[in-house]
């Protein structure tokens, strides 16, 4: 959805990255490392959602470090905590009961997510 505050995660929702989509891809593909850094709002997440969407032959993890906050330093199990959080999801999305999920979704034309959120 063209509006959606959301990070976008088809190509055809996210304008005029064609060229950062490709790169990002070739990185992946040659099992490389990638920082995408870049000023508030610019759409790094929607880059790496997108590209990710397109390489469907691999299973991402995603660990939302911004969670820890902006401490120096931090307890292990809190970051445990945020890792093993990013596992689960990636087993949701995966997994037989995840994709049945996505199915359902599409033939209903809802956000597959909002029904992985149910579950
Ligand atoms: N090229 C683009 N085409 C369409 N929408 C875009 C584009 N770039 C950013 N947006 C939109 O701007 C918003 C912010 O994008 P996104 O969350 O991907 O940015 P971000 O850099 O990861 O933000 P943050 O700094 O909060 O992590 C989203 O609604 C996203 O869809
Ligand atoms: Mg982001």
């Amino acid at each position: 959805m063209l509006f959606d505050t959301r990070p976008k995660s088809k190509r055809e929702d996210f304008f005029d990255r064609d060229k950062e989509i490709e790169e990002l891809k070739d990185v992946i593909l040659h099992k490389d490392f990638a920082a995408v850094l870049g000023i508030r709002k610019i759409g790094k997440t929607s880059l790496v959602k997108v590209t990710l969407n397109e390489l469907p032959d691999h299973i991402s993890l995603s660990i939302n470090l911004g969670k820890i906050g902006s401490k120096k330093s931090y307890p292990m199990d809190t970051f445990s905590r945020i890792f093993i959080e990013g596992a689960v999801e990636t087993l949701r999305k995966y997994t037989f009961a995840g994709k049945v999920s996505k199915i359902i979704a599409n033939r209903l034309g809802i956000d597959p997510s909002d029904i992985l959120e149910l579950n």
